[in-house]
């Protein structure tokens, strides 16, 4: 019988729901788990808003102050899915008293703010994990196979874009998303981390950068008024990587008719793929090997494929939220000691992930490319 672990999930909005879905289907997909999570209490900034998300997510407890999951002696994991402000002093705090800690992304608002969290989680030898959930993706990992096993040969482009249209409407209300000192930054953390980390994944390190970013809507309705944004809509930039491949990075939230576009186009010397995750089954992918020409959609749900018959059989696809319960297998193996293959991303790459986003936002400030420091 695996091990019960219980979990705190601190936050109760969207992506505190998607943890929780993970919690409940993991056992159905890894029967041979060593260790499944309970959801046993969330926290929330609002008692009446904790309480709610508790009741619809199958949560014991509830509260409006964090501290209380560390005096919980049944919470033994905590899932942070709190807003930027709230990730790393939570995180810490678990760390220093003994919890297992799956943070979401971006790790902190800065490297700064990042790199005592990769301390904590070093010192206290606890499991640590930035929820860069893409790259549970099976066509993300199946990806990065075909790049380690030489099937691309030596990689020289990265062409990345996240489009979305979260930011366009001028009158949705402002939030915490709109304001620096609470968010860090605006698509530079929320949008472009995902990419940094899926180009640090399949690529290697980036080393430099330059930038522009633009805020398009300059104040957004708050009760009493208007109230300033104070972080970026939009980014342009280049990359270099340790490697000497270049690539190309997009995040907007003002692009009509893009949802959730992440998609990346690898260029290596043998061959390319290329991913986009509106159709997250699906991996183009161009061999060069002269049998074939041009890029072919290969269906990424066979038996062989990374995760392929955990769930349906071949050609019965899979969604969004797979991606946190493949990233919650992996994290609770941690946990409980395990080994096998890990993907996830630890907090060093949240870290190393922040610094791309440092310098990215210094690079379009000054006006000049960016070398990003070596960790
Ligand atoms: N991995 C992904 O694909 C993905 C997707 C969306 C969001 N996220 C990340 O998840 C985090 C939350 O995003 P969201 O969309 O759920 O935001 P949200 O605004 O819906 O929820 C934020 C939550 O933080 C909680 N919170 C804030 N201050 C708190 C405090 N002091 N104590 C306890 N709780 C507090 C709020 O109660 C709220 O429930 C962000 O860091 C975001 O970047 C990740």
């Amino acid at each position: 019988m695996p091990r019960v672990v219980g979990v705190a999930v601190l936050g109760s909005g969207g992506i505190a729901r998607a943890h929780a879905t993970a919690l409940r289907r993991h056992a159905e997909a890894f029967p041979e788990a060593p260790a499944v999570g309970r959801l046993v209490a969330i926290a929330g900034r609002d008692a009446a808003r904790a309480e709610a998300a508790a009741r619809r997510l199958g949560a014991e407890r509830w509260t409006a102050d964090w501290r209380a999951l560390l005096d919980d002696s049944e919470v033994e994991v905590v899932i942070n899915a709190g807003s930027n402000d709230i990730h790393a002093e939570p995180s810490i705090a678990a760390l220093r008293a003994g919890r297992a800690v799956l943070c979401e992304k971006p790790l902190a608002r800065t490297a700064a703010e990042a790199a005592p969290m990769v301390r904590a989680a070093e010192e206290a030898r606890e499991a640590a994990m930035t929820g860069f959930n893409y790259r549970f993706v099976p066509a993300v990992l199946l990806a990065r196979r075909l790049v380690l096993d030489g099937a691309l040969g030596r990689v020289y482009h990265f062409r990345a874009r996240y489009s979305d249209d979260s930011l366009l409407d001028p009158d949705a209300p402002h939030g915490w998303r709109h304001e620096r000192g609470l968010a860090g930054s605006g698509v530079v953390g929320d949008l472009a981390s995902h990419v940094i980390d899926l180009a640090h994944f399949l690529v290697g390190p980036i080393t430099a950068v330059t930038a522009a970013v633009r805020t398009y809507t300059r104040t957004r309705p708050a009760p009493g008024g208007h109230r300033p944004v104070t972080v970026e809509d939009a980014v342009v930039a280049t990359l270099e990587f340790e490697g000497g491949a270049l690539g190309t990075l997009d995040a907007s939230g003002m692009c009509p008719g893009r949802k959730n576009f992440l998609s990346f186009e690898l260029n290596g010397e043998r061959g390319t793929v290329a991913f986009n995750l509106e159709r997250l089954n699906e991996l183009q992918v161009y061999h060069g090997d002269g049998r074939a020409r041009g890029l072919a959609d290969v269906l990424v749900t066979e038996r062989d494929h990374p995760f392929g018959g955990r769930w349906w059989p071949p050609g019965h696809i899979l969604g969004w939220e797979h991606t946190f319960v493949h990233q919650w297998e992996e994290f609770v193996r941690r946990t409980a000691g395990a080994g096998g293959e890990m993907v996830g991303a630890t907090f060093a790459d949240g870290l190393a992930s922040a610094r791309v986003c440092d310098a990215l936002l210094a690079a379009a400030e000054e006006g000049r490319r960016v070398a990003v420091p070596a960790p």
